[in-house]
């Protein structure tokens, strides 16, 4: 049978790239987009099916769980990717409203996504969630010298991902019959890093260990954060 794909943010960046490739894959694909014109026009020109989804609001998330409730009677696999950056100030600059702004996407609208889909995700016979996460959130990376993750201070970025990730782990614990995991898709030039984008993929490569996650079978893992390479440390 079909499987049925929620995408949010998939209007552009790694959730657009991971929408086209999951349709080439064959999977019945939803991209969530919090406005209207752009989801619209992204759908069309992906020809996948568009849902009105911002992750900061209970009301839209809702409605977009009674519409796939209503057209699927349940979702196999949930892409957590929206996201936002915030600004990059010193964190001395930082206020508790700039990071209250940051979490409330790249944190809560997680928590918002799972605490509404969990029951539809529970009807699929196979649930995978992925959330997307980064090697900004990774402890072992940004300690790392060697890595370019370590040259990056964003207080607000860099802790929403570790929340991210500790999200995921907490969720594949309570969640035994789900397969809860996080991806790093890497330094990918989309809209999000902007002006840091010098090195940085295109999004047809930063989606495969997002594509890597979304597509696993019963055998595969929960409760891990990977990227290209493989484990991402936490
Ligand atoms: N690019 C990288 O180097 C990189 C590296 C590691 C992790 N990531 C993560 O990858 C994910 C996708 O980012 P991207 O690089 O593809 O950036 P992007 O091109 O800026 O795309 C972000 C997407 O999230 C959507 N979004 C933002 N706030 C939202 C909200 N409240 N509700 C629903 N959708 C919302 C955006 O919608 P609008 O068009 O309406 O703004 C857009 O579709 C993010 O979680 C990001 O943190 C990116």
């Amino acid at each position: 049978m079909t499987k049925i794909v929620l995408i949010t943010g998939g209007n552009k960046g790694l959730g657009y790239e991971s929408a086209k490739a999951l349709k080439d894959l064959g999977y019945k694909v939803y991209i969530g987009s919090r406005n209207d014109e752009r989801g619209q026009q992204a759908s069309q020109e992906l020809g996948v099916h568009y849902v009105q989804l911002d992750v900061t609001s209970d009301y839209s998330v809702t409605n977009a769980y009674n519409m796939i409730a209503q057209k699927e009677g349940h979702l196999d696999i949930l892409i957590n990717n929206a996201g936002i950056s915030g600004q990059f100030a010193a964190p001395a600059d930082i206020t508790p409203r700039d990071i209250e702004k940051v979490y409330n996407t790249n944190v809560f609208g997680i928590v918002r996504m799972m605490n509404t889909f969990i029951p539809l995700l529970e009807k699929s016979e196979q649930p995978v969630v992925v959330n997307v996460s980064s090697g900004l959130g990774s402890f072992g990376m940004v300690t790392n010298p060697e890595t370019a993750e370590s040259q990056v201070n964003s207080l607000a970025y860099c802790s929403s991902k570790s929340a991210v990730t500790m999200l995921t782990l907490q969720y594949a614990k309570g969640l035994p019959n789900m397969q809860v995991n996080a991806a790093d898709p890497g330094s990918t030039n989309t809209d999000l890093v902007g002006d840091f984008s010098n090195n940085a993929k295109p999004a047809s490569e930063g989606i495969k260990p997002i594509i890597e996650l979304a597509t696993i079978d019963e055998h595969g893992p929960t409760g891990t954060f990977i990227d290209d390479n493989g484990t991402v440390p936490w």
